[in-house]
């Protein structure tokens, strides 16, 4: 998809990644972008075209009202992610649930929320879904949130063949760590949201239908296509 003259949404386009991803669309030539944040007013830079936009992706009236607004929608970037599920062990219910409320059925509900919206996209529209490298393999020390990105990974295979007839392409990005809140206590090598955002939408621009946009994540994703077991040996003995 051509990222020039697009018309996109990032959800948690606030801080972190999604605040990378609206500078990088902006950078790259979008026509406009809607930047969907909890907290609208935490939307400050950006210019002209950039438009903040109130969205917890986990309350229905909430995805309902943005879809009227942002009713040109091209390019939806289900961004917004949440890690509250560490070791299953230890892990709690509530923190289960919680993950995979943001991470799956909100993000479904999202995606299902704006179809209308981009049906009527004029040359057809994409929809890309921020997952993680833990979708393919479990990460043991998020175990409770690699199983929800995992499950949202599936959810975005099941979605692909119900919305290419409708003239929608969905991507997943499997991204390694990146530098934001999100990990601030991991001590891992970490990509920088900025780059992480600039090869993402590179991801976007060729159409990859699984996105890795970091230098860790091209190289666990390759060698998962060739060793899915040695992933997540990997990923085990990383912990
Ligand atoms: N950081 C990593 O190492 C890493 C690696 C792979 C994938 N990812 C994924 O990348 C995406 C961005 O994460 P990040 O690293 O930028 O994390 P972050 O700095 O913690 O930011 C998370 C963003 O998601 C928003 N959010 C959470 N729940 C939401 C909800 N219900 N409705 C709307 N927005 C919500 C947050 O908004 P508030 O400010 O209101 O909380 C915030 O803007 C996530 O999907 C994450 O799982 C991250």
């Amino acid at each position: 998809m051509k990222i020039e003259g697009s018309v996109a949404l990032v959800t948690g386009a606030n801080r972190g990644l999604g605040k990378a991803l609206v500078e990088a669309l902006v950078e790259a030539g979008a026509a406009k972008v809607y930047a969907a944040a909890r907290d609208a007013r935490q939307i400050s830079a950006g210019g002209a075209r950039v438009i903040p936009l109130a969205l917890d992706t986990t309350k229905p009236e909430q995805i309902a009202a943005a879809a009227k607004t942002a009713g040109d929608v091209t390019l939806l970037i289900n961004n917004a992610g949440a890690l509250n599920a560490h070791n299953v062990l230890t892990m709690g219910p509530a923190e289960l649930e919680a993950d995979f409320r943001t991470n799956v059925v909100g993000t479904l509900d999202v995606i299902k929320g704006f179809l209308p919206v981009l049906e009527r996209a004029p040359g057809g529209a994409t929809i890309v879904n921020v997952l993680s490298l833990a979708a393919l393999g479990s990460f043991p020390p998020l175990g409770g949130y690699s199983a929800s990105k995992a499950a949202a990974y599936s959810i975005t295979q099941a979605l692909r063949p119900e919305l290419r007839a409708r003239r929608i392409e969905v991507l997943a990005v499997l991204p390694g760590p990146i530098d934001t809140d999100m990990v601030r206590d991991l001590a891992m090598p970490k990509t920088s949201p900025a780059d992480t955002a600039r090869g993402l939408l590179a991801g976007v621009a060729r159409g990859d239908e699984e996105i890795f946009p970091d230098p860790m994540s091209r190289d666990f994703g390759s060698g998962f296509y060739a060793d899915p077991k040695g992933l997540e040996r990997t990923l085990a003995s990383a912990a």
